[in-house]
């Protein structure tokens, strides 16, 4: 077990609602926080436990901000715990957030889950997360759930946006200038990690990738070439091919 799924098992305190498999994930892209001054962000406070899940697991120099509609939530507010209350599909709020949040190295994003609530929290708050900092959104699954806004490769989805960003990170490479264009995206994202229900936004400063050749070479290069026997069998079996189609037409279609 790691440290996030030994703290959540034996957790007797505020109540921690989390897919077991995330915690895995969270191990492999949270421990280099551990012991620094790090600042998350987490969407859906609940019961407060997962907030105080990071502050144990992150140390004494982290900031942990906690921000959910239900205003009942400010009374789980305690030492590096800030809790802020306001609606994630308000884009409005999410611009004060900005101003009131000014640094943000992780964002969690396990509020409603709705699209709405999703993609307007990703889009306002996405590009202010730190130049080397994780964008993270839980149970992206209701990307597939109607009643969530979602279904089944409908446009306008969460998930179909992070479609997308493969597309955006690949757009150094594009031949199609007008339509596939080198964005914001493109030059703010490392990675785009999927695992079932999650999504972990790795971002870097990318420059143009590069490619180089070291080393010798030593053997010639292969070119397929057709010779001139296989392209006589080629007209051959092209030859049968349209006799027998002929044939087929002249007796009706039977074969
Ligand atoms: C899944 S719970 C959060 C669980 C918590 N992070 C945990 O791990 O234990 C979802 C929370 O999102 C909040 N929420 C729902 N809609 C919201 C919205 N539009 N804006 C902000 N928070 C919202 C709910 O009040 C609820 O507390």
């Amino acid at each position: 077990m790691n440290d996030l799924e030994r703290y959540f098992t034996d957790n007797t305190g505020r109540l921690i609602h989390k897919w077991w498999h995330y915690f895995e994930i969270y191990e492999q892209y949270l421990a280099r926080y551990r012991g620094t001054h790090v600042v998350i962000v987490e969407f859906g406070v609940s019961q407060g436990g997962s907030l105080q899940m990071w502050k144990h697991y992150f140390g004494p120099n982290a900031l942990i901000y906690g921000i959910d509609i239900n205003p009942h939530c400010l009374r789980l507010a305690e030492p590096q715990i800030e809790i802020i209350i306001g609606d994630q599909s308000d884009r409005q709020f999410l611009s004060t957030l900005r101003t009131r949040i000014p640094h943000i190295d992780v964002l969690i994003d396990d509020g409603g889950h709705t699209m709405q609530q999703q993609l307007a929290t990703f889009e306002e708050l996405y590009p202010h997360v730190h130049a080397n900092g994780l964008y993270i959104c839980e149970d992206i699954h209701t990307s597939y759930w109607s009643s969530w806004g979602g279904g089944y490769r409908r446009s306008g989805t969460f998930i179909e946006r992070i479609k997308q960003l493969i597309d955006s990170l690949h757009a150094w490479h594009s031949l199609d200038r007008k339509r596939f264009t080198i964005d914001m995206f493109t030059r703010s994202l490392h990675a785009v990690h999927v695992y079932d229900s999650v999504v972990v936004l790795e971002k870097r400063t990318v420059s143009r990738p590069y490619h180089r050749r070291t080393g010798t070479r030593t053997i010639p290069d292969y070119r397929p070439s057709v010779g001139i026997v296989q392209r006589l069998i080629n007209a051959a079996h092209h030859g049968l091919r349209l006799l027998a189609d002929r044939w087929r037409a002249m007796s009706g279609g039977a074969d």
